[in-house]
């Protein structure tokens, strides 16, 4: 199948990349940096320089490619979950999100393609006191929420392309912040990332290869909507942090009231720490004939 895929080089775009082409997939990958497209080209795909905010280049790349399927992997988040950088990562990342996708979406069935597969992320439903949202929950209205909204609609009033919507969990694995060398593991070693306020936020975990595997049966799998692409054991922080602290051989975490988090890290930090509901993946594994490997097993592979 002919494939387009925008972010060929980030923690999903770099593993996407190789699971196309080892399928057999004619995989066009962008990045905007030229040693990058040279890696792009390594892998066996055609690489195309273009910066996502310049809508011609994306038109022009979109169209010589001729896709059946185009895949939107771009955010713009740091290596390092550093909190005084994550607002102008989120920033940046909602106005991907925002100005992109409709030229991607524009250019996919300007170009014939068949579907558009975008991803998004599951952690931004409002809390109502479940533990566990579905696809259907009301977002947050803050601003990442609103990016993720309006990106969402866009896909789903795509018209005369299929628009899947996949609502990536908390990415863990190579290339990620929560790899054995990833900057999280260290601040865990460090004892730097602490248990804040109550704990009781749910994450909602997937290993990145998982979401790889999820993506790339969305080619041809699923009807157009909205997946969460998660394990389906979402861990409270009381859970996953001395678990993932016990992997690494590290001291046990500290504990940190939410009142100081808050001023040291800021609310989000103490909204998925405390507040953050996890997410149902049902929808995902029957449409995709998927299914991931829960938290405790995947952190064990990669953290140990
Ligand atoms: N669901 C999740 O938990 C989730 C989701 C995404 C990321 N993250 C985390 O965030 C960290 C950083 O993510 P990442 O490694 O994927 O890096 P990233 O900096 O977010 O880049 C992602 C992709 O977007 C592309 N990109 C960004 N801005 C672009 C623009 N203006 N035009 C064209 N392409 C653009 C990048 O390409 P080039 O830079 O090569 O141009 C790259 O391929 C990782 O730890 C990752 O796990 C987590």
């Amino acid at each position: 199948m002919r494939v387009l895929l925008a972010g060929a080089t980030g923690a999903i775009g770099r593993p996407l990349l190789a699971r196309l082409v080892a399928e057999g997939h004619d995989v066009v990958g962008t990045t905007r940096d030229l040693a990058r497209a040279t890696a792009i080209e390594r892998e066996g795909a055609t690489a195309a320089v273009l910066d996502a905010f310049d809508a011609a280049a994306v038109r022009d790349t979109v169209l010589a490619a001729r896709p059946e399927v185009v895949i939107h992997q771009l955010t713009a988040l740091p290596a390092a979950p550093d909190p005084k950088a994550m607002g102008a990562a989120v920033q940046q990342t909602s106005r991907l999100r925002r100005k992109t996708v409709p030229v991607f979406l524009d250019a996919a069935r300007e170009a014939g393609a068949r579907r558009a597969i975008v991803q998004s992320i599951a952690f931004v439903t409002r809390p109502d006191g479940r533990p566990v949202h579905d696809e259907d929950a009301p977002l947050e209205d803050d601003m990442a929420a609103g990016a993720v909204g309006a990106m969402e609609a866009a896909v789903r009033a795509a018209d005369g392309l299929e628009g899947v919507v996949l609502r990536y969990g908390f990415f863990y694995g190579p290339g990620t912040w929560y790899a054995r060398d990833g900057a999280v593991a260290e601040l865990i070693r460090r004892r730097r990332y602490p248990l804040i306020g109550s704990a009781q936020g749910r994450s909602s975990w997937v290993h990145v290869d998982d979401a790889v595997d999820a993506t790339v049966r969305a080619l041809d799998h699923g009807a157009p909507g909205v997946y969460n692409v998660c394990d389906d054991a979402p861990a409270t922080q009381a859970e996953w942090l001395p678990e993932a602290a016990r992997l690494l051989g590290a001291r046990p975490p500290r504990h940190v009231p939410a009142w100081l988090a808050r001023r040291l890290a800021g609310p989000v930090v103490v909204h998925y720490a405390t507040t953050l509901p996890g997410s149902a993946n049902g929808r995902a594994r029957a449409a995709f004939s998927w299914s991931p490997r829960p938290w405790r097993e995947g952190f064990a592979e990669v953290l140990r």
